[in-house]
């Protein structure tokens, strides 16, 4: 850290930019100084996918100021927007290209959600020169420092951004071991890094790649299948990420196999739990029947507009106050029924009445 950055992250210099924060001087001089917060620059929007009639997707090259600390393949970041004006809004996307460094440029690369405020701006109208804002990296979905001598990576859709990342790092570390690598996509012209994937299969580079189509004929994950193209599969280290059905065929197809780690983009669904009971929603006066999804999804499926960042429990910017009854994580299944507690209500279900401050 130069003695620059020093001074300026010192307590004597907070003191100066109070209320503000030196981050906000810094910004009218420059908006890719930063002391504290994390910015960047986009440098490169570019089409990967462009299907007519489907949600194109784009590889974002952002340039970071210097606070960015780097990350691991297979970590995501939060990402901020200002749209139109309106206030920020913050999602949470993988980041695609190999590990980086302190300040080193790194993509992201995402799917136009037709109703999505951030990922549609990102790859339809952002243009190099746009601003974002950044957290550090986060998440735990990454390879061990040592990395095992066969490794298995599954991935469907924009599921493959971590796994992508995972398999560019490894490319760049020069790792002698197997890579098995199975994605799945609607079709050819869906696949997203196509040439890239394609020069891999062609050169080879100890990568057993296998890039299906279900819906034009190719198998679907089973454990037959899985066990067809690797013998004891289950006891390879495998790192999943994909749509929903496709990470609970691969939870069915691994059981309690420790080998498996799984990244979720969206909280798996709530099927198999018991859904009774009201959630009433007291600050809007409004009740329904419990129907056993996320607080989040119920509550705007009543035309309520909560606030929310990930929709995955990650950036707690759904968080609310529940007054009364018990809810349960749909992503680690623990239950809580302490009374009067903040909860992040995108990945807390009630079970049984519920009442919440929104
Ligand atoms: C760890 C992680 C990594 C991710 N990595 C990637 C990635 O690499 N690439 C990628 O493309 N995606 C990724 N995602 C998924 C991405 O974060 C989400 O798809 C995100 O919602 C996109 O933001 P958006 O602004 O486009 O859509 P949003 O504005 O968040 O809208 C998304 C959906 O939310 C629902 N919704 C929003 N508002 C309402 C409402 N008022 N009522 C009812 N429903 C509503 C709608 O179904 C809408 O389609 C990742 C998610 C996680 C958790
Ligand atoms: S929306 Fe991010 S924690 Fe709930």
């Amino acid at each position: 850290m130069g003695l620059t950055a020093t001074i300026l992250r010192s307590r004597a210099v907070a003191a100066l930019a109070s209320p503000q924060g030196v981050d906000r001087y810094l910004e009218q001089v420059n908006p890719m100084w930063a002391a504290h917060e994390v910015r960047a620059r986009i440098v490169d929007v570019h089409r990967e996918v462009d299907v007519p009639g489907h949600p194109p997707v784009a590889t974002i090259t952002l340039q970071p100021t210097s606070t960015w600390r780097g990350h691991r393949a297979g970590q995501h970041v939060q990402l901020g927007v200002e749209v139109d004006g309106a206030r920020r809004a913050t999602r949470v996307f993988t980041i695609s290209s190999p590990d980086s460094r302190h300040g080193d440029r790194f993509t992201v690369t995402l799917r136009a959600n037709p109703d999505g405020v951030v990922s549609s701006y990102l790859v339809e109208r952002a243009t190099p020169g746009t601003m974002v804002h950044l957290s550090q990296a986060q998440g735990e979905f990454v390879l061990p420092d040592q990395v095992p001598e066969h490794v298995l990576l599954i991935s469907g859709g924009s599921g493959i951004t971590p796994v992508m990342s995972m398999l560019r790092s490894l490319q760049r570390r020069t790792h002698r071991g197997r890579v098995t690598f199975v994605h799945y996509a609607r079709s050819p012209e869906h696949q997203i890094f196509a040439a890239e994937l394609d020069e891999i299969r062609r050169s080879g580079h100890g990568i057993d790649l296998h890039l299906l189509h279900p819906e034009l004929g190719d198998p679907n994950l089973s454990p037959a299948f899985l066990e067809r193209l690797v013998p004891g599969y289950r006891d390879v280290p495998t790192w999943a990420c994909g749509p929903a059905p496709l990470i609970e065929a691969v939870r069915g197809a691994y059981g309690d196999a420790e080998s498996l780690r799984v990244e979720y983009f969206q909280p798996p669904r709530t099927s198999g739990t018991s859904a009774e009971g009201d959630v009433a929603f007291a600050r809007s006066g409004l009740e329904a029947p419990n129907t056993g999804a996320p607080l989040l999804e119920q509550a705007e499926a009543l035309g309520l507009t909560p606030e929310y960042g990930c929709r995955m429990g990650i950036c707690f910017s759904c968080t609310s106050l529940k007054k009364a009854g018990t809810v349960r994580n749909v992503l680690t299944g623990e239950e809580s029924s302490d009374q009067e507690e903040e909860i992040r209500v995108c990945v807390s279900a009630p079970v049984g009445d519920c009442v919440v401050d929104l």
